[in-house]
């Protein structure tokens, strides 16, 4: 069994990254600026946020962070998105989400310049990214597409099951995995809490992920000898054994799937890693107008 190692690789692309800037810097490019907007308090979200800015500061970009309290107004938040889109210095940005319930994340996301949409949450990058044209990918498929071509992992014609069809993964790497070229021409299977018999659907699998957000979901005894197993699950579960008294883990059994493995990511120092290194990525593109011009 090999483990994925997403810190090994999000560290390999960062060098990558940061050897980028500095050629940037050389020859008096523009460096690449990527701003997160953070409204209100929640935990996980300032977790991810602060992540997002260091992993920044480590490959030489530059960064905003821009906090508000939860009364925010939605009015005021689409004020600080306009900002955003018309400031030439800023390349990408991101309003973390969930936002508070009394604005709507809809609205906030349509109105955010598809050009600058690092997050690739807009329909327009949505919908390029579905039509096989260039778009900025969601940034946790990004990473899970790039883990796979990095360790050479075989996709055509392999079985691919999701478990999961939410906007930002389970949808996005479903479509991802199934166009033409590599990573993908899988034949992929999207499951969710309507499916009949998920089991035995996850038994067919040579590749599944697992984008379902309830820890230790995905059993021992679901999952096919030699099968590629992504996890993409972060959930926080009580352990008193800690000193924090909790931890992490994913949607998969580790313990009970990995000895049945061919691959398979840990949590944490998996996917999740990946997702930031990821945004890096886009923001790198933004910059350099490789995807629109
Ligand atoms: N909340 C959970 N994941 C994400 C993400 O990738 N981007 C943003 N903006 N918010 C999130």
């Amino acid at each position: 069994m090999v483990l994925l190692d997403g810190k090994l690789l999000s560290d390999n692309i960062k060098s990558e990254l940061a050897a980028e800037v500095d050629i940037l810097r050389e020859r008096g490019g523009k460096i690449p600026h990527l701003a997160a907007v953070l409204v209100g308090e929640n935990p996980a979200s300032q977790v991810y946020v602060n992540s997002k800015i260091k992993s920044c500061e480590q490959v030489g970009f530059k960064s905003t962070m821009i906090r508000r309290p939860a009364e925010t107004t939605e009015a005021e938040l689409l004020e600080i998105v306009q900002g955003l889109n018309n400031d030439p210095d800023v390349d990408g940005f991101i309003v973390q989400l969930p936002l508070p319930k009394h604005i709507n994340e809809e609205k906030i996301t349509l109105a955010i310049d598809h050009r600058k949409d690092v997050d690739g949450f807009h329909p327009v990058n949505f919908g390029r990214m579905a039509q096989g044209l260039p778009a900025f990918l969601p940034a946790t498929p990004y990473g899970i597409i790039e883990m796979l071509r990095r360790y050479n992992i075989e996709t055509a014609g392999k079985h691919c099951v999701v478990v999961g069809r939410s906007n930002i993964v389970g949808t996005p790497i479903s479509i991802l995995l199934s166009r033409k070229g590599y990573p993908g021409d899988c034949t992929v299977t999207l499951t969710h809490s309507r499916t009949r018999d998920l089991p035995g659907e996850v038994r067919r699998a040579d590749i599944v992920v697992a984008a379902i957000g309830i820890p230790n979901f995905i059993q021992g005894d679901w999952v096919k000898e030699g099968a590629v197993v992504i996890d993409v699950g972060i959930n926080r579960i009580e352990d008193e054994s800690r000193k924090s008294g909790t931890r992490l883990v994913g949607d998969v059994d580790f313990e009970a799937v990995a000895p049945k493995c061919s691959h398979i990511t840990p949590v944490p120092g998996g996917v999740g890693l990946m997702t930031v290194t990821a945004l890096l990525m886009n923001t790198l593109k933004a910059c350099r107008k490789e995807v629109y011009a």
